[in-house]
């Protein structure tokens, strides 16, 4: 007996997978990750007493300064800026854990500077200020959650400086030519925020670190750019309106651990060499125009965990590799 046609059986199958397999396959690659979900909060209990004192804070000036709490470590620049964007400071942001982990600070004498900022669930009326932004210029990561603010140009000084930039449903809309000037980052995460630019290359083309990088849900057209970093680990690029072929220049990526296309206007062939991206673990190329075969090579993909090619129209019979692999587990046919 033959295998049924493809197009009846993939549905099932891939229902079957993602009922069964993203559990284990959480477990099976805690390495993992993609887009950051809202941290888990806990209750906003702060902490009592445990300071990890540094060396001796100073005597506080005397001037007649309003400093907004002279007993804080932090840098009374970033103390002010911090409390522009309604973060509490009654209590010192630099002692760990802050807040819903909204700061941390580094070492520095005799003020400590911050090195990460994460805004959450911001109101509606907070506005971003250009003064603020420009005295964090020590931060190597920030972030925005649910902070719908009207966002404005970032300082050169903090774009370049951040390693990490997420914006999650906030700051309205981007533009490309904005997310570009983050030229040192290794992590960007944009989503659910509309990003205006010509394409993805035009975005990614000056960051010469990025490890890993989400833009989904960003309404974003063109082209899957054909030169990647080969450093990539993670590309999430679901949820917008790409267009073309998946570019055979993506199988050169043999960091790449997760691949998340899904839900573009993606066309043609998976390429048959697809195999070569040994480290995948995620795959998800489903709700595309995709045709033509599911590549033999990938079977010689050894962690392959998740595997989602549902709504194509990919053709031939489900590839026997699926039922062989170790860590699939499909319907036996
Ligand atoms: C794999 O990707 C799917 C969707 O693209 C996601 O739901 C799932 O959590 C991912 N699993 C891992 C282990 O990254
Ligand atoms: C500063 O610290 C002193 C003693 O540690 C305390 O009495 C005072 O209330 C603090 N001031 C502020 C503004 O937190
Ligand atoms: C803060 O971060 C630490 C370490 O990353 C984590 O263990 C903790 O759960 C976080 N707390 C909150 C409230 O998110
Ligand atoms: C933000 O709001 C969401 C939904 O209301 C809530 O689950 C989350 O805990 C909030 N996060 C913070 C850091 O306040
Ligand atoms: C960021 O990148 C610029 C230009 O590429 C470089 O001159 C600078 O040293 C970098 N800054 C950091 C903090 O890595
Ligand atoms: C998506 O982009 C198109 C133009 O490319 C624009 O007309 C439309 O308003 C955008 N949608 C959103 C939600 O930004
Ligand atoms: C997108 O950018 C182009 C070129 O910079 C501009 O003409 C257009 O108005 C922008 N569209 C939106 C929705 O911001
Ligand atoms: C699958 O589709 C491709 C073009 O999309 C076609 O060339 C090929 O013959 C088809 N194969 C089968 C088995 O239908």
């Amino acid at each position: 007996m033959s295998p049924p046609p493809l197009p009846i059986l993939l549905p099932l199958l891939l229902l079957f997978l993602i009922s069964t397999t993203t559990t284990e396959a959480a477990s099976a690659s805690p390495t993992a990750t993609l887009p950051p979900s809202p941290s888990p909060t806990s209750s906003p209990t702060v902490p009592s007493t445990k300071t990890p004192s540094p060396t001796t804070s100073p005597t506080p000036p005397t001037t007649k300064t309003p400093f907004p709490s002279i007993n804080s470590t932090l840098s009374p620049k970033q103390l002010i800026a911090l409390q522009s964007l309604d973060i509490p400071t009654s209590k010192d942001p630099c002692i760990q854990p802050s807040p819903h982990n909204a700061t941390i600070c580094d070492s520095s004498s005799p003020f400590r500077l911050l090195i990460s900022l994460h805004l959450s669930n911001c109101s509606s009326d907070l506005s971003l200020s250009y003064t603020a932004l420009k005295s964090l210029s020590t931060l190597q990561s920030l972030s925005f959650t649910n902070c719908p603010v009207t966002p404005i140009r970032f300082p050169l000084d903090l774009a370049s400086s951040l390693h990490s930039f997420t914006c999650i449903h906030s700051l309205k809309h981007l533009t490309g030519v904005g997310l570009s000037r983050f030229v040192n980052l290794t992590d960007l995460t944009v989503s659910n925020v509309p990003v205006n630019t010509s394409g993805l290359y035009a975005v990614l083309g000056n960051m010469r670190k990025l490890r890993s990088v989400t833009i989904s849900n960003a309404n974003v057209t063109g082209y899957i750019p054909k030169h990647l970093l080969p450093s990539l680990t993670h590309i999430d690029f679901s949820g917008n309106r790409l267009k073309g072929n998946i570019p055979s220049s993506v199988t050169l990526l043999e960091n790449l651990e997760s691949l998340n296309l899904y839900s573009n206007a993606l066309t043609g062939a998976i390429p048959d060499n697809f195999g070569d991206l040994i480290s995948l673990k995620n795959v998800s190329l489903g709700s595309n125009s995709l045709s033509g075969a599911i590549p033999d090579s990938m079977s010689a993909i050894p962690e392959l965990a998740y595997v989602d090619m549902s709504s194509n129209q990919l053709n031939g019979t489900v590839p026997k590799f699926f039922a062989e692999m170790k860590k699939l587990k499909v319907p036996e046919s």
